[in-house]
């Protein structure tokens, strides 16, 4: 089942293709599409940086999967000139790795972090002073001769990414200077990077190819380029190779991607909220349930884009459907489901 895996929207975001994202990853500011807020803000932080010769502050970039936050990372590192260190927050077991990790820094070296609301509490306190003051108190020792021994590091600057900022302690938060969160891309910016990428794999592509794909990507640049990609086989199986509209539409139809970029998972919770809870309120656990996905995954994945596109509300007491997935499911609210939502 290998064709079917392969074909779910949380498989592209979860599993990406690294040897795919090396290639099209950006590694210049002037190569990053989009988000024309975020980018500029971090441009004039590294150029003022760089002006005055010193490491940058640190940065948390936040934002669903598959948006750009290593590559800003990486693109922020290299602007800098800086040596770029990675790692991920559950990657971190013991206090003894962090410490390794930051006594092997430079000066003027980046830390990224990523998945950085995974890191464990006791770790996260060792991080504070490090950010901070840039020393690290560590513990040597046990029992009667333990004793905590300050050391001086150099200055670094810690990059963090998150999907999940909500879920970051307060102390970690205000530690980052420099907060960005990177959202759903336009579809114009993601016909460029669809055009940007097709050049690069050497894939034929019209520019109405490029715009139905870069529509049917909820708004995500990973997902573009994986669509990309598997419209390519499409065109090159049952066409002459060449990428157009009519071709796009056939293949992402086959891979049972909607008009709206909406896939079978995201349809399975639409109509679960509908169809097994009366259009809600339902918590994720329950929804979860129900649709045979992680709640992580309907959190971080799923619900976010669903949201934003007006197909679910979130409610203190849960999920709720909205008329627009009545309308998108060609179904009628019952009279038991949220009377006066619309
Ligand atoms: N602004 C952009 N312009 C061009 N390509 C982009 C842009 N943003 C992302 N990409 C492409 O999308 C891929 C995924 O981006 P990236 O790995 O940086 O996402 P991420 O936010 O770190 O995701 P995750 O949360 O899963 O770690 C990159 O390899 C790159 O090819
Ligand atoms: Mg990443």
């Amino acid at each position: 089942m290998a064709e079917k895996t392969e074909r779910t929207i949380s498989d592209v975001l979860t599993k990406p293709d690294v040897a795919l994202e090396l290639t099209l990853r950006p590694s210049l500011f002037s190569d990053f599409t989009g988000q024309p807020k975020v980018k500029e803000r971090l441009e004039i932080t590294v150029a003022a940086a760089r002006q005055r010769s010193e490491a940058i502050d640190h940065i948390l970039l936040s934002g669903p999967p598959g948006l750009g936050k290593t590559t800003l990372a990486n693109i922020i590192a290299k602007a800098m000139g800086a040596n770029l260190k990675s790692t991920s927050g559950p990657t971190i077991e013991k206090a003894g790795d962090l410490a390794g990790l930051l006594t092997n820094l430079e000066e003027g070296d980046v830390l990224f972090i990523d998945e950085i609301h995974r890191l464990q509490k006791t770790i996260e306190e060792y991080l504070y002073p490090a950010m901070e003051d840039f020393k690290l108190d560590i513990i040597i020792d046990q029992g009667p001769n333990a004793r905590s021994v300050r050391l001086n590091l150099p200055r670094f600057t810690l990059i963090g990414a998150t999907t999940r900022s909500g879920l970051l302690t307060a102390p970690l938060l205000t530690r980052f200077p420099v907060r960005e969160r990177l959202d759903y891309y336009h579809a114009e910016d993601l016909e460029k990077i669809v055009v940007r990428s097709a050049r690069l794999l050497n894939i034929e592509i019209d520019l109405n190819g490029a715009r139905e794909i870069a529509r049917r990507s909820r708004g995500t640049p990973r997902i573009s380029n994986n669509l990309l990609r598997r419209v390519r086989d499409f065109a090159q199986v049952r066409g002459d190779g060449r990428i157009s509209v009519e071709v796009a539409d056939k293949a992402l139809a086959m891979l049972e991607i909607d008009e709206n970029g909406l896939d079978e998972m995201d349809k399975r919770i639409l109509e679960a909220v509908i169809a097994k809870f009366g259009g809600g309120p339902v918590g994720v656990n329950s929804l979860a349930v129900a649709v045979g996905e992680e709640p992580d995954t309907i959190e971080e994945v799923y619900e976010p884009y669903l949201i934003m596109e007006g197909y679910l509300k979130r409610t203190p007491q849960g999920r709720v459907a909205t008329e627009l997935s009545y309308q998108k499911l060609k179904l009628k609210p019952t009279s038991t489901s949220q009377p006066g939502l619309f």
